[in-house]
């Protein structure tokens, strides 16, 4: 079904500013099917964009401002061209002058412009929704002043944005899946080379889905970025014994075993997850060829499991969601996904079983937390794209 948002969106860029918009795009979040906190470390991911987006209403000022709308927030944002500064309380705002800036350094002619966004891509849930934010607004500004951007550059610049203006160190998964991704398919990203492959998903038969926690507890962004720097310990441990080695993608499962004894606990656990989790993306990409959905399915639970237990990136609520899925009918597996320490889970489910799940997962969840929690059935799309040129 068409989304309506477009519609909303562009309407409220009419009644706000008086003229219609030039442009409208959509910019979609994502899930990862396997491979988290792979992609930092130069190893695999597999995620895909899906049907929940982000949509963007754009428009050329004749002055050097910025007006920011966001529909979902109801919140404006107003701001100079030249010198678009980190606003403190309006942190949304953040993710689009991150993206103004980089563009701006890398001496690209820009004008003021007046934006409206929303859509129905829930934020903190775990669906890189600031991914979505920044790729939309990238994409429009390339279009809206015929930047000679690539797509790849784009992807680059989301991600300096969200590392140096937010702060967040995170990899280039998200926004590189938000841009790139393509309709009923899932891509297998080698990190290091940035090599994308795709595998057809459009199976007739499962069905991904998510269940929504509603948390996100505290110190997500610095427990992140503590183990962004526990696994680099990894790499100077390693490096000892072989000076090529530059991330763990150099290293192998035997290698780090045979080092054991140099490692600190924690360090030899987080490192160990990585590396089976790259091997994880490795042998469901083969079951994936093979539409085997069930040694897939394993393999998620094998990764919940390592993410819980060795990376420590879970949370009551996410085990809670996926021990009740264990052993649920048509359920072929399912996993905390993305950063952790809430947000979604995902699960991967025989589509004709998916109304059952959901009412039981509801409700177990409401037995235990008294509260309802949403679910999702979401469907994989294309990446960041034009939705309408109306100059
Ligand atoms: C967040 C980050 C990604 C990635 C995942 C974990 O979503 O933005 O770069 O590291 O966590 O896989």
């Amino acid at each position: 079904m068409e989304s309506l948002y477009p519609e909303i969106i562009r309407q409220k860029y009419c009644d706000i500013f008086g003229s219609a918009p030039e442009l409208i795009v959509r910019s979609p979040g994502r899930i990862n099917l396997i491979g988290d906190h792979t992609d930092y470390n130069e190893g695999f991911v597999l995620p895909a964009a899906i049907d929940k987006a982000i949509y963007f209403a754009i428009g050329v000022r004749s002055d050097d401002t910025i007006r920011l709308f966001s529909q979902n927030l109801n919140d404006t944002h107003i701001s100079s061209l030249t010198l678009p500064e980190k606003s403190i309380t309006q942190t949304w705002a953040n993710y689009i002058l991150g993206v103004v800036n980089e563009i701006l350094k890398a001496d690209h002619p820009l004008k003021g412009f007046n934006l409206v966004f929303g859509g129905d891509l829930p934020t903190g849930g775990g669906l890189s929704s600031s991914a979505a934010l920044e790729n939309g607004i990238g994409f429009c500004l390339k279009e809206l002043f015929r930047l000679s951007i690539s797509r790849l550059e784009l992807v680059q610049i989301s991600k300096m944005a969200e590392n140096e203006f937010v702060g967040m160190k995170c990899g280039i998964m998200d926004m590189f899946v938000s841009m790139m991704g393509r309709f009923n398919s899932v891509i297998r990203l080698d990190c290091r080379s940035l090599e994308a492959n795709y595998f057809p998903f459009g199976s007739n038969e499962y069905v991904w889905v998510l269940c929504d926690t509603m948390v996100k507890h505290a110190l997500v962004d610095s427990e992140y970025n503590t183990r962004r720097s526990e696994c680099e310990q990894g790499v100077v441990l390693l490096k000892q014994f072989d000076p090529s080695i530059k991330s763990l993608r150099d290293v192998s499962l035997q290698m780090l075993e045979k080092h054991k004894d140099a490692f600190p606990g924690v360090v030899y656990q987080r490192c160990k997850f990585v590396l089976e989790e790259n091997q994880r993306v490795e042998q469901a990409c083969l079951a994936l060829e093979k539409n085997d959905f069930l040694a897939f399915g394993e393999l998620m639970y094998q990764s919940h499991q390592g993410l819980s237990e060795l990376y420590e990136v879970s949370c009551e609520e996410l085990n809670f969601l996926v021990d009740q899925a264990k052993g649920s009918s048509g359920v072929c597996g399912s996993r905390m996904m993305g950063g952790g320490f809430g947000g979604c889970t995902l699960n991967l489910i025989q589509k004709s079983k998916v109304a059952v799940f959901v009412d039981k997962m509801k409700k177990a969840y409401f037995d235990h937390y008294k509260k309802t929690i949403p679910c999702y059935v979401v469907q994989l799309d294309q990446g960041t794209s034009i939705v309408q040129q109306i100059r």
